[in-house]
């Protein structure tokens, strides 16, 4: 039996099993249907009210991978603010290749955004500008955003803090996390039962209110729900299928490398009204998120 692999470990594997993820969600239950529709109401108009003078609008992006729901975030901002910098962090290399194309072929509608990209992650990028090297301060953005991404912080009260502290007076920090209710949270907590420890549990709203609430940072926020269709989890030789499930497990070839008594719980588990329900005969996911804002 092969050794089974954290997807962290392999960025790029990683970026390419998402895509599988996001085009299983479907349009209706993709984020960037959210941002094209409540995004305005939710993040716009409060930044709008709160950083009037913002020019440029200066935008900090964690974890923003091939970049669709930062250029579909930024379609919504132009109109306000007709000039953003943006600072982008994401560790893959590939990912921030993509988000560069997507950039290059929505140049009409990205009129008056620019863009600056860093291969690393979060907290080479914190740890490197609060250690105040030359004595100079860390810089400040009217928007830093961490969509689906803040369940790989190392210390997740020194990120909140941290990226609290780089907001300007009247910024907001705007996060996407998943609920403790969602298919994947499940998946890991079945996993951890089977073998002790097996994955890092991954962050939920939960614990980011709970740390917010610590450090009393006022914030909103409210669990939108949507579907994957999984189905072809459950077809052998599906490469949608077997996408999915490595997402889900956050395994590299998990139905290769997992033992079987693993492999097997889980295919179950995924069967268990507590992961998925049927309708017009597709097996679906639950993809549970909340879009949380917090003021400064
Ligand atoms: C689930 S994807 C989300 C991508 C994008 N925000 C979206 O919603 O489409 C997570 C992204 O975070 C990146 N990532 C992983 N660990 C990270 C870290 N420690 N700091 C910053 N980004 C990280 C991955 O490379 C990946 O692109």
């Amino acid at each position: 039996m092969a050794e089974m692999k954290y997807i962290l470990n392999d960025l790029d594997y990683y970026s390419e099993v998402y895509q599988t993820y996001i085009r299983c969600s479907g349009r209706h239950g993709s984020i960037q249907e959210w941002v094209d529709t409540a995004f305005k109401e939710e993040v716009v108009e409060k930044l709008s009210k709160r950083c009037q003078s913002a020019d440029p609008l200066k935008v900090l992006g964690i974890g923003s991978g091939a970049g669709n729901i930062d250029c579909a975030m930024l379609e919504q901002l132009l109109p306000t603010f007709p000039q953003i910098t943006n600072t982008i962090l994401d560790p893959s290399e590939a990912q921030n290749d993509r988000f560069k194309k997507l950039v290059n072929e929505k140049e009409d509608t990205l009129k008056g955004a620019s863009f600056e990209w860093k291969t690393e992650t979060s907290d080479q990028y914190l740890d490197k500008i609060f250690s105040c090297e030359g004595g100079a301060q860390p810089p400040k953005f009217h928007l830093i955003h961490a969509v689906h991404v803040l369940y790989y912080a190392a210390d997740l009260k020194q990120t909140l803090k941290r990226l609290h502290d780089m907001l300007e007076d009247g910024g907001l920090l705007f996060i996407i996390i998943v609920s403790r209710e969602c298919t994947i949270i499940k998946v890991h907590e079945n996993m951890n039962e089977i073998v002790t420890d097996l994955r890092p549990v991954l962050l939920t709203d939960e614990m980011i209110g709970a740390t917010l609430d610590s450090q009393n940072m006022p914030y909103s926020g409210e669990q939108v729900t949507r579907y994957i269709k999984g189905t072809s989890v459950f077809k052998e030789g599906s490469q949608d299928g077997d996408h999915l499930l490595d997402f889900l497990t956050h395994s590299k070839d998990f139905r290769k490398t997992a033992p079987d008594n693993l492999r097997e719980s889980v295919l179950k588990y995924l069967r268990d009204p507590e992961c998925s329900m049927e309708k017009d005969g597709e097996i679906l996911f639950f993809r549970y998120w909340v879009p949380m804002s917090v003021p400064k």
